[in-house]
């Protein structure tokens, strides 16, 4: 099987299928190094967001990494707060000059604030029209709120961004994301902080025939699913390891083993009742 290395959007724009995640990755040297690493790894896309606070080092980061600026990828994310005081423009210039960048890649509605969705898109595609983000998108929708924003959009988001990972793995919603011509990303590939992947003795038996990682299982599993994917870590030795993907396949069965350790279970917040 051919991997992709990036996706296209339904703007022409291409992401890297591979990105390295930073929530909880402190503001300050640790960050910077992650983004030095695992640039030095082979990702050419990082994911951040003003909630993260830590965007001035995945800027410093992304200067010092030795690839220029145009060859790599930047997410970042409108916080809840600033969609529910209609501040997308100031919140975004906040994000780029943190960034200190000239444009973002990607910017997302963190989150579907029931009532700020449509008019933080039309803020979102000012922005993309300006040509200040390259593409805009939303994480953490559901269907009916990716309805509700297409019914007046005159940019149709590019990305969906939810948690996905083998206890979720989203079937229904990565159905109804490729039937409007929008690409899935998964958060919390690897379970996040509260998963109980790591010890999973199904992926520990898969990894064992390939000689990989349950991680190195669990990203690969994406990719053949054809979705982007940004697993979060600080560490040299792991980042390098959740950027190993290329050098195995998964077979038919181990993928579907991989997707019946399916249960719908959450980790992280609910898109439909989340308290932020
Ligand atoms: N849009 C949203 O609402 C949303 C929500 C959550 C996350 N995200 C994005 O998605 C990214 C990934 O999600 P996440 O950070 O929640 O979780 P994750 O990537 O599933 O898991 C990260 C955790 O796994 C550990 N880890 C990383 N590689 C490992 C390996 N090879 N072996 C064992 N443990 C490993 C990390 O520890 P160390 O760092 O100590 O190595 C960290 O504790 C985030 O960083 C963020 O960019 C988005």
């Amino acid at each position: 099987m051919n991997i992709r290395t990036t996706k296209t959007f339904n703007n022409g724009v291409e992401i890297p299928m591979l990105g390295l995640g930073v929530f909880r990755s402190p503001n300050g040297q640790e960050t910077v190094d992650a983004v030095r690493w695992a640039v030095q790894a082979g990702y050419r896309h990082i994911d951040t967001a003003s909630l993260y606070a830590n965007e001035e080092s995945v800027g410093r980061g992304v200067r010092e990494c030795g690839v220029p600026r145009k060859q790599l990828f930047v997410t970042t994310k409108l916080w809840t707060d600033d969609m529910r005081k209609d501040e997308a423009l100031q919140a975004f210039e906040r994000s780029r000059s943190l960034l200190g960048m000239e444009y973002v890649d990607l910017y997302l509605l963190h989150w579907p604030v029931a009532g700020a969705i449509r008019p933080c898109w039309k803020k979102l595609e000012q922005l993309y029209k300006a040509g200040l983000v390259r593409a805009i998108g939303v994480s953490n929708f559901q269907p009916h709120h990716l309805d509700e924003l297409l019914a007046d959009a005159s940019v149709p988001p590019a990305v969906n961004q939810v948690e996905c990972h083998p206890r979720l793995s989203q079937v229904p919603l990565a159905n109804y994301c490729a039937g409007h011509g929008i690409a899935l990303e998964t958060w919390s590939p690897l379970g996040g902080i509260r998963g109980d992947l790591m010890d999973d003795l199904t992926l520990k038996g898969i990894g064992a025939k390939y000689g990989k990682s349950i991680a190195q299982v669990i990203l690969r599993w994406d990719l053949q699913r054809g979705l982007v994917t940004i697993p979060k870590s600080v560490h040299k030795d792991r980042i390098e390891e959740n950027g190993d993907l290329y050098d195995f396949e998964l077979n038919g069965p181990d993928m579907k083993a991989i997707d019946a350790l399916n249960v719908n279970r959450r980790f992280g917040a609910d898109p439909d009742d989340f308290p932020f």
